[in-house]
């Protein structure tokens, strides 16, 4: 059994199987399309609504970094960066779909690569639903100012703040339990859940006008903002210290959360070799360089103290008292968090995708839509699994389980460069990570101490999440994968 559990696929192995023609996928995607899509993936709920609460805090208990979050974005950035750079020699080495599941299979055997596949459903779907959650306020915010006004139980959950003992009392009950039901969120997840079956090529275009106005939104939140920055603001700049930065770095990294997410759409993409490590390393450099930016303003413009609220940038303009600055970021929100929901729910399908095509999950999940060419059926499924969390989670509680998980799989990923150089030092790479071993471990060690500094309950929910896996693992996967059902030595 330990050498199953260790057992890995070879590179011909994982490529043939994606030239399968009845379990393809079309190759519709180029370079730009592509960084778009990563830049789809990046800005969203992270910069237009957790920003606040990293910087502010969430008193009594969390103390914010202040505006010293600036700082706790480079040095996020900085964790990402490494890992990007181990991303792009493994999607560089094995260009198809499934994203660190596939490169761990590939190198550190079907158990790793089970818990990366399992891990990866935090990243995408669990992201999802604390970018539903953000949109659905975003959304909620638009239509109060069209004069618009939805029930408050059918906007929020049972762990929102605010919420009275009045608005309790007054939610519509069920078997006298009260009912919180977060509508608008599960309305977006179905909708672009709906776009994703019809297909790839579609979607993309879809995606590239979302980007374009969130890059204006937010290169319009900062050419005004400017005007109205006061330094004194600054000043303290970092009023709690060191730790504050760090656990900030923590819950912005989800701002960061999506670059890897281009990797999954490999086996869509035109010229993968090449394409795929360029999309990623643009696409969180002009990101970061938005993030900065942003928080300069932002904490320049007003008090950081006043930005634990879910709309830290509308409130921004609002406390200069322009409403309408505040409309087109809340509208800008809006379509940023379109955006990522779209290349979320378009990564996770792909990956159930890949693991079933391995015999890992049931053989059904790998079905590819006759017409649109599309695994329609792990998207509805993984659309049915988003929508039903938003309705009722927590977006905090989602997006630090969203975090760990990510950050976990960039461990396993830089470890994983490392050990393929060591096991197949003669492998063609068309992209290789620069200063191996160093860089990898460098990787490790940042993404681990950014796991560390989120909260102890996220830890909790994580070690269950993987406790789960790891039982589906021995009790399904372990039998139906194609490499144990195959005579060892073949
Ligand atoms: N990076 C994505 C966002 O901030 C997950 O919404």
């Amino acid at each position: 059994m330990p050498s199953q559990l260790l057992r890995t696929k070879n590179l011909g192995e994982i490529l043939g199987a994606a030239q399968d023609s009845a379990h393809s996928l079309k190759r519709a995607l180029g370079p730009v399309e592509l960084t778009l899509l990563g830049i789809g993936a990046i800005i969203g709920a992270g910069i237009f609504a957790l920003v606040g609460t990293a910087a502010a805090g969430s008193p009594p208990e969390r103390l914010g970094s202040g505006p010293a979050i600036m700082a706790a974005f480079v040095i996020t950035a900085f964790a990402c960066a490494l890992s990007a750079l181990c991303y792009a020699e493994f999607a560089s080495v094995v260009p198809i779909s499934g994203s660190a599941y596939t490169y761990s299979y590939f190198t550190l055997g079907e158990l790793v690569a089970w818990i990366i596949g399992w891990d990866l459903i935090l990243e995408y779907a669990v992201g999802n639903i604390a970018v539903a959650i953000s949109w659905s306020g975003y959304m909620n915010q638009l239509l109060r100012g069209f004069g618009i006004h939805l029930p408050f139980w059918m906007t929020t959950n049972y762990n929102a703040p605010g919420l009275t003992r009045d608005m309790v009392e007054s939610a519509p009950h069920l078997f006298g339990f009260p009912i919180f039901c977060n509508l608008p969120a599960v309305f977006i997840v179905g909708l672009v859940t709906t776009v994703l079956v019809i297909g790839i090529k579609e979607s993309s275009v879809f995606n590239s006008v979302m980007v374009v106005i969130k890059l204006v939104v937010l290169l319009f939140f900062i050419a005004v903002g400017a005007f109205y920055v006061k330094p004194e603001n600054w000043v303290p700049f970092a009023p709690n210290g060191w730790q504050p930065i760090m656990t900030s770095a923590a819950v912005i990294f989800f701002a960061y959360i999506g670059f890897d997410a281009i990797s999954t759409a490999a086996e869509e993409t035109r010229d993968p070799q090449r394409n795929l490590p360029i999309a990623m390393i643009v696409s969180l450099a002009v990101c970061t360089v938005l993030y900065v930016a942003v928080a300069a303003v932002l904490t320049g413009i007003i008090p950081y103290h006043l930005l634990n609220v879910p709309e830290p940038l509308s409130l921004a303009f609002s406390y200069l008292k322009m409403d309408w600055a505040a409309g087109i970021v809340a509208f800008g929100a809006v379509v940023a968090t379109t955006a990522v929901l779209l290349v979320f729910q378009l990564g996770q399908p792909r990956v159930f995708f890949s693991m079933s095509r391995d015999g890992l999950l049931p053989k059904w999940f790998a079905t590819v839509h006759p017409r649109f060419r599309t695994p329609h059926v792990t998207t509805i499924l993984s659309g049915v699994f988003v929508a039903f969390f938003a309705a009722f989670m927590d977006i905090a509680e989602a997006a630090n389980l969203s975090s760990i998980g990510t950050l976990f799989a960039f461990v396993l990923v830089s470890g994983g460069v490392i050990v393929l150089r060591y096991k197949q030092p003669d492998l063609r790479r068309p992209f290789r990570t620069p200063l191996v071993p160093v860089i990898p471990i460098l990787g490790i060690l940042t993404c681990g101490y950014l796991m560390y500094s989120l909260p102890w309950t996220t830890w909790v929910r994580f070690v269950v999440w993987l406790a789960v896996g790891l039982v589906i693992y021995f009790s399904y996967s372990r039998h139906h994968s194609k490499l144990y059902k195959r005579p060892a030595g073949e």
